[in-house]
């Protein structure tokens, strides 16, 4: 139909022929001659209608916002002073003499290019928020990325292998998306959270190096950078160990964003282990971007008469930390009362502050409610662990270390920007070292910090029964600017090693059989030693696009009540298809029609 992209247009044109195609972005009607900035996916190009042409001007007349067009004339300079250099094309037009509406276009709902348009409205009518350049630079970045990643995968020999869709529950951890099975009334088909266990299938079948872009599903609560669907770039090999996996992948990621982006990450990227990360920042994926940190101030409480202080500090599972505030002297009495109530939803009683006035003066030369009730030797060991200067502020936390870490981990990232301190740049990290497991309080058992196949540290693996809190995993995840970009491990590829940590984790020989039978069955014909990860591509895509939300890097998102506004998606089956599932909706359960447009 065209001979010409839209961008395309160039002075080399000038008097040919050409034929471009695409929507109006913009009509104007200049008394007598009629201006049509015409957009195809290459750009934008103006074309210029004379009531000379009256066939031609006639459909320009006609022609409204997002009309399909077919333009056909002859290129020429655009008269001296008119040229717009914001434009490539803006040195010259397109003089019609032939226009075809391929099709028309109802008003719009928003304007294409319109920057403050709700986001339901936009949700519901994808179609025209896609057009718009704000997601098609964002899906097309998106697409830049994916080709990189290929690329990069398949010149070291990865193949790339899709897995099932219907399948089981695999352990990640979130709610499972289930599917009824019609064939097998009452039996359910889980979608996969991720393609965990084929892949470690894959690597006994002997493929060495697999990898895939999955779509992963969980049902858990939504925030702006979860999706209940979302997309993995998943990969495992085989016969390696951490240094070569996480060697590789930050190689993978340093060349794509140089490439993509023309950033140069750091070679290497920093590593730290999960114990310094809380330690230092509460937090397994730190923002180093941030200069505020964490010390510990347990040790100097044990003997306080200040209860909030000597309490946690005399409990094994408490923590007792400051965080200076470089010219937080500053801050108002309102604005602490601000941030006492920002660490409440973590579960903080409180939050303490000192102001430092004068550093050289000890206690003369601070300002705080606390004060009366710590030492002398307290109020100095502060003033030199935290390293305050003049007009400084050590805010406090003290707990239970869960609430300590969260608290302070999120202030410190609130304080950060809202006093101006982030560091505009790019900081990866590798988190390693994480411990294998967790006590969950709630279950009373002990839980995979990852998941259930990530292959203890060597020389913990005589804790696994005695100590299992003390057990380090070898599991990494790279962390970008605050994110979790992505994690793996090695796996556990021994099936006696695999037993002892189910076991440990209570997870009986019964419900291992039932659950992933068919893994702990392939580990006994001689599965090599391997190992992988797992990108979360809608994150990468979000954070190199300059996006808030992952929503805006999938082309069909859907809402924080993972439900989809332009499809209406989920929707209400009708009495038929129930009985074939051999399923009935429970009493006081009630599926109305187009519940999810909200
Ligand atoms: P994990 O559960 O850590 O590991 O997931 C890997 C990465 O996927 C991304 N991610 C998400 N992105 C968007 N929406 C979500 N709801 C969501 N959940 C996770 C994150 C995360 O880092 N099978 C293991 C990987 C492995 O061990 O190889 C796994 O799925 O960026
Ligand atoms: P109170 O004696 O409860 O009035 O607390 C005195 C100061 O300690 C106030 O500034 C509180 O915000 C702070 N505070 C109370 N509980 C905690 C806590 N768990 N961690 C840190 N600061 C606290």
């Amino acid at each position: 139909m065209r001979t010409h992209l839209c961008s395309e247009l160039n002075e080399s044109l000038i008097d040919q022929r050409v034929t471009l195609c695409g929507w109006v972005h913009r009509r104007r009607d200049h008394g007598g001659v009629i201006f049509i900035d015409l957009r195809d996916r290459g750009g934008i190009a103006q074309v210029v209608v004379d009531p000379d042409f009256p066939e031609p001007f006639a459909a320009a007349d006609g022609a409204r916002s997002e009309y399909v067009l077919a333009v056909t004339g002859s290129v020429r300079r655009r008269p001296a002073g008119t040229e717009n250099p914001d434009l490539p094309t803006g040195a010259v037009e397109l003089l019609a003499d032939g226009i075809e509406v391929l099709n028309t276009c109802k008003p719009l709902p928003f304007q294409i290019d319109e920057e403050d348009v709700g986001e339901s409205v936009r949700l519901a009518n994808r179609f025209l928020d896609l057009r718009g350049p704000r997601l098609q630079a964002r899906i097309r970045l998106r697409h830049a990325i994916v080709r990189f990643l290929r690329r990069f995968l398949e010149e070291r020999a990865f193949v790339e292998i899709e897995t099932p869709i219907l399948t089981r529950s695999t352990p990640e951890g979130a709610r499972d998306y289930l599917v009824p099975s019609r064939t097998h009334p009452g039996n359910f088909f889980a979608l996969p959270q991720s393609p965990q266990l084929f892949k470690q299938m894959l690597m006994i079948s002997g493929f060495e190096r697999y990898y895939q872009i999955a779509r992963c599903f969980r049902d858990e609560d939504l925030r702006a950078d979860r999706q209940p669907e979302f997309t993995q770039l998943d990969v495992e090999m085989s016969f390696i160990d951490e240094a070569t996996i996480t060697g590789m992948m930050e190689q993978m990621v340093r060349e794509l964003f140089a490439e993509v982006l023309d950033v140069a990450l750091p070679n290497p990227f920093p590593r730290m282990s999960y114990a310094e990360a809380m330690s230092r920042f509460g937090s397994d994926r730190p923002d180093l971007r941030v200069p505020l940190e964490l010390v510990d101030v347990k040790d100097l409480m044990g003997g306080v008469e200040f209860k909030v202080f000597s309490g946690p500090a005399n409990d094994p599972a408490g923590r007792v930390a400051m965080m200076r505030v470089p010219g937080g002297n500053r801050l108002t009495r309102q604005q602490i009362d601000g941030y006492t109530e920002f660490v409440k939803p973590y579960g903080a009683k409180g939050l303490a502050y000192i102001k430092v006035n004068s550093a050289s003066q000890g206690r003369e030369g601070l300002q705080s409610p606390i004060l009366k009730f710590l030492p002398d030797d307290v109020v100095t060991a502060i003033v030199e662990r935290s390293g305050v200067t003049d007009g400084d502020l050590v805010f406090f936390g003290a707990d239970k270390a869960r609430i300590v870490n969260e608290s302070l981990g999120a202030l410190r990232l609130r304080v950060g920007r809202d006093l101006g301190l982030v560091e505009d740049e790019w900081q990866p990290l590798w988190v390693e070292q994480f411990p294998l497991v967790e006590y969950d309080e709630t279950e009373k058992r002990w839980q995979a910090l990852h998941h259930p196949f990530t292959a203890p540290a060597p020389a913990d693996l005589d804790k696994l029964e005695s100590d299992p809190g003390a057990v380090l995993s070898r599991a990494y995840d790279l962390v970008l600017n605050g994110t979790e970009l992505g994690g793996g491990s090695i796996r556990i590829h021994r099936p006696e090693v695999q037993s002892r940590v189910l076991k440990m984790l209570g997870i009986g020989a019964e419900e291992a059989e039932e659950k992933f039978g068919f893994l702990l069955r392939a580990l006994d014909f001689g599965a090599p030693p391997h190992g992988g990860i797992a990108f979360g591509l809608d994150r990468l895509a979000a954070m190199m696009s300059g996006s808030d939300s992952i929503r805006d890097v999938i082309a069909f998102p859907k809402t924080q009540k993972a439900s989809c506004l332009l499809t209406n998606a989920p929707g209400t089956v009708d009495e038929r298809q129930l009985r074939e599932l051999g399923l009935r909706l429970r009493q006081g359960v009630k599926s109305e029609p187009g519940a999810a447009t909200g």
